[in-house]
């Protein structure tokens, strides 16, 4: 049976790395809506970082939404403090599996994780939107699969935007390009070369080696099941490793970026999440990739709070075409790496 969304009355402390715990639990409420996908309005195209920098009215809304976001009360479930929390409880422990309270709900490290986070960013830009008014808004991606966007957009490192983040590696800052295979230490490869290399990469987990429904998505995770069967290729590579790479190595448990329980807490994390995203797009409308067909994986529910502070139930068969839920990628943008075969 597909893992059934969590009952928050459970939810509890969630694990830091280092051993202690956090209280991460949303606010609870007894009314839960089921989801209903909306009516066809206009469809909000999700931009490239770097191209927002160059459009100053946009990057203005961003900000804004941020900014207010920022500014809500830590108890309403569509603050940022709050937003962040989300991310810890669903992925350090925070919830029991109903039926099962002897096992966490994990959405990493299984196939859950492409539609978890498609979710979560659905209803974070749903609540920037309604904050500034804008329901046209889109959540801007970090195109690190490009050389255009290989490294922190310039957008995240301004120190007096609502978008900065304190607490990330001072030695990554732009024009540092990512290195997608990093794992705690830089190396001194030239550009040229570190560019080839991450398209390759890119090749390798999108095509060459995305043969299968579990190696592009991820083991399967049923109800009952023990959590992190394994994940999928993209989430291993390079998404896990642009997290370590961008947090702070001098704090404890490499915040922000570098844990699940601090990771939300960096605006990037909704853009570097994004373009994770939007690899899942590329896979079924590019290169000819299908969705899972079993009902474990359709069924699979999640509770987020929405942009009216309603708490709803989702489903993962919901998620699955991007346009119904009234967003796309700015189809300009290139994919280099389509190319890339080694
Ligand atoms: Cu939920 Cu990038 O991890």
């Amino acid at each position: 049976a597909p893992v059934s969304a969590p009952d928050l009355t459970t939810c509890g402390p969630a694990d830091k790395p280092d051993g202690s715990t956090i209280d991460c639990c949303p606010p609870t409420t007894t009314t839960i809506i089921d989801f209903k996908l909306p009516d066809r309005g206009p469809l909000r195209t999700r931009l490239a970082a770097q191209d927002v920098a160059k459009n100053p009215a946009y990057l203005a809304k961003y900000k804004k939404a941020i900014e207010l976001m920022r500014a809500l009360p830590d108890d309403d479930p569509r603050s940022f403090a709050q937003q962040a929390k989300v991310h810890c409880s669903y992925c350090d422990g925070g919830y029991p599996q109903v039926g099962y309270s002897d096992l966490e709900i994990q959405v990493h490290y299984c196939w859950l994780f492409f539609p978890f986070h498609r979710w979560y960013l659905y209803f974070y830009e749903k609540i920037m939107g309604e904050l500034i008014g804008d329901p046209t808004f889109a959540l801007p991606f970090w195109n690190w699969d490009a050389p255009a966007g290989m490294y922190i957009p310039e957008i995240f490192t301004d120190t007096s935007s609502s978008l900065y983040d304190q607490y990330r590696n001072a030695a990554h800052q732009p024009p540092k390009l990512l290195d997608f295979n990093y794992s705690g230490t830089d190396d001194n490869v030239d550009d040229a070369t570190r560019i080839k290399e991450n398209l390759t990469t890119m090749y390798q987990q999108m095509v060459s080696k995305a043969t299968s429904h579990r190696l592009f998505f991820g083991e399967p995770y049923s109800a009952g099941d023990d959590p992190s069967p394994g994940a999928g290729n993209i989430e291993s590579i390079p998404h896990n490793n642009i997290h370590f790479w961008t947090g702070d190595p001098t704090q404890t448990n490499g915040e922000d970026m570098g844990a699940f329980y601090s990771s939300g807490r960096d605006p990037l994390f909704y853009s570097h999440h994004s373009n994770v995203d939007r690899m899942w797009s590329i896979y079924k409308d590019k290169l000819g990739g299908t969705d899972i067909e079993k009902t474990d994986w359709l069924d699979t529910e999640f509770l987020f709070y929405d942009e009216k502070k309603n708490l709803v139930r989702v489903k993962v068969c919901d998620s699955l075409d991007t346009k119904k839920l009234g967003y796309v990628y700015d189809e300009k943008v290139p994919i280099p790496w389509l190319k890339s075969k080694p």
